[in-house]
Formats: C-alpha cells, structure tokens, sequence
C-alpha cells in the first residue's frame, strides 16, 4: 500500500469562459482522514477534482498532490486512485475493464479479483457494462480506483446510487482505508449522506470556499424558528439586523439566539406568534453556510418576500 499525503488547494480558480466556475480556492486534506467535499449542485466540486486529476488545467492558482501535480506524479496509479463520473465502456464487462486498467498501469492481473470482491461486484463482473444498474457501476468506479492499492483516493459522488445496505458498506470502507493512514477525499451535495463518514468537511458554494475544518466545528451556533401575522415586517426587521433568515419546511429559520431575535421584533413593533430554538444545528449551519437564504427585502411598498416554500 502506498502512503497517504497530503492533497493542497493553494488559491485555485478555473473560468469556461464567462463562468467562474471555481474562485480562489484554498484548503488542505489530510491523510488518515476521511474529508467530505461538500456544496450543492453546481458549487464546483467536480470541476476542482477535475483540476486535481490534471484532466483540466486550473486558470490560476494550483491543486497538488504530496506536493506535486498530478500530471508529474511517477506511478500515478498507485499513488492516486480515483473514481469521477462512472463511465465505462459498455460492452465491455467490469472484469476486462479492469484488467485492461491493471496490464496499462503494471498492476498485477491477480488484483482484479481482489477489487471486484472488495466492491461486491464478482456475482456480476462478467456481465456488460452497458446493462449495469448505477449502483453497479459506482462499485466498478471504486474498484477502478482501488486498483491499485492507491494511499490517496479521490471520489466524486461515490455514495449516490448506493443502496442502504451498499451505503453502509462504503461508509465502513472509507472509515477503514482512512484508519490504515490514506487520504481520502470524497464530494457529496448532501451533508446528511457522509455526516456519519467524515471527519473533515470542505464547503463550497457558487465556487468558493465557505468552510474548512473539522465536522465538529460545524453545527455549533444557536438557530431560532420564529413567526409572525405579519411575516414580511418580521423578516425585513430580521434581515435589516443583520441576521440570516431562509425558510424551511414553511418555517422562518435565523441563525441567531432567540433572545436577540425578540429584541429585534420588539424593536421593530412586530407581534410574535411564535419564538423558540431549534436543536441539532449541523443541518442548519451547512444550510446557511451554502447561502441558501431569503434575498434581501424589498423597498417598502413593493411585493412582500418571505415565500411559503424554500427557494
Ligand atoms: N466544461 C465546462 N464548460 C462550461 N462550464 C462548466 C464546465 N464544467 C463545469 N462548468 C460550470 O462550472 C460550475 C461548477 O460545476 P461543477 O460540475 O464543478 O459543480 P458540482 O459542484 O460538481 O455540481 P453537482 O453537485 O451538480 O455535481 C457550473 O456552473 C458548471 O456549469
Ligand atoms: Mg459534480
């Protein structure tokens, strides 16, 4: 097994064009950690793994490996392994798959039957690609990466599919390639679906860097469900103090104690029909953290804002 190292962002941008996919970017992933890269759709997550694999070259900054850029790794195979959207050929099965990835990069044949059985992918390793369920094909794209005994491991997405049972198969897995000293870096757009597989946590939205750090820093702040007859004053009462508000499941969230936000409505002249703290912030915080709040209030006079339902 090779040794894990350490993967660096250090102030990477990619542009197509006109679109800033990815701004200024920069964070640090640690080997013998399992680190969750997350955003919502459309945040950059593949693009910057796509700079890291050297499959696109970054506008500015760099993405690096151990140090060095992917392209410029000897033995790349065995240093890095990864897995980003699960395309294969398809007719062909995942065993030649893999064997032709194994013969390319001087691996031997014998390690394909070790990685279809680590992926459970042997009942049908000599089926067709072409007829594979997702599910079947992300466990070859893990195989793939696997292959060859890699100390870093990058995966894009690699629990969407998965069944439940396939989940918590993976969960284990990642948790042990982490425990035998790899980095392992994986990109979800959902925070629920690696919370019990991560110990560290990148996010980003709209292509910037919005948290880095250990989970636990995540989820700590107080977070307040409050309403009102007259929601819109309230809102734009909330928002002029500076506080972030969305709305969630129909309810008025601020990222804020609920002393501090009676104050405000008192301030205000606003009558509350509802006021009290919410539990379990982590979900909260990566929600504010992705910017997924109301918009600024309109000038007075105009429509009233605070929709219903969550943009
Ligand atoms: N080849 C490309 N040409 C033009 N724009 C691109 C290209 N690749 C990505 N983008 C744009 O870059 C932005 C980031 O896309 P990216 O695929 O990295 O997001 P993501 O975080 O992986 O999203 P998802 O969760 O949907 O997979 C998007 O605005 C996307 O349209
Ligand atoms: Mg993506």
């Amino acid at each position: 097994m090779a040794a894990g190292e350490t993967i660096v962002f250090d102030d990477m941008s990619k542009r197509f064009g006109a679109v800033h996919a990815v701004s200024d970017l920069t964070f640090t992933v640690e080997p013998g950690r399992v680190t969750g890269f997350l955003g919502p759709n459309g945040a950059g997550k593949s693009t910057s793994l796509r700079v890291l694999l050297g499959l696109v070259n970054p506008s500015t900054g760099t993405a690096t490996i151990g140090g060095a850029r992917y392209a410029t790794l000897r033995d790349p195979v065995r240093r890095v392994g990864a897995a980003l959207e699960a395309t294969f050929h398809p007719g062909r099965s995942a065993r030649a798959h893999l064997s032709s990835v194994a013969v390319a990069g001087g691996i031997p044949r014998a390690r394909v039957g070790e990685v279809l059985e680590l992926v459970g992918a042997t009942p049908y390793a000599d089926r067709r690609v072409g007829g594979y369920s997702l599910g079947m094909r992300q466990r070859l794209a893990l195989a793939t990466a696997l292959l060859g005994d890699p100390g870093v491991l990058v995966l894009d997405e690699p629990i969407n599919g998965l069944d439940p049972e396939g989940i918590r198969w993976i969960r284990g897995l990642l948790r042990s390639l982490a425990a035998e000293g790899r980095t392992v870096l994986l990109s979800s757009h959902l925070l629920s679906e690696v919370q019990q597989t991560v110990d560290d946590v990148v996010v980003i939205a709209g292509g910037r860097l919005r948290y880095t750090g250990p989970l636990a820093g995540l989820g700590t702040g107080p977070v307040t469900i409050v309403d009102a007859p007259d929601r819109p004053a309230l809102a734009a009462a909330l928002q002029g103090a500076g506080f972030a508000l969305r709305v969630d499941a129909g309810d008025l969230v601020v990222d804020a104690d609920p002393a501090d936000v009676g104050r405000v409505a008192q301030a205000a002249g606003v009558a509350l029909r509802e006021l009290r703290q919410r539990s379990g912030g982590l979900e909260d915080e990566f929600l504010a953290l992705v910017g997924q709040e109301l918009p600024p209030p309109p000038p007075p006079g105009s429509t009233p804002i605070p929709g219903e339902a969550p943009r």
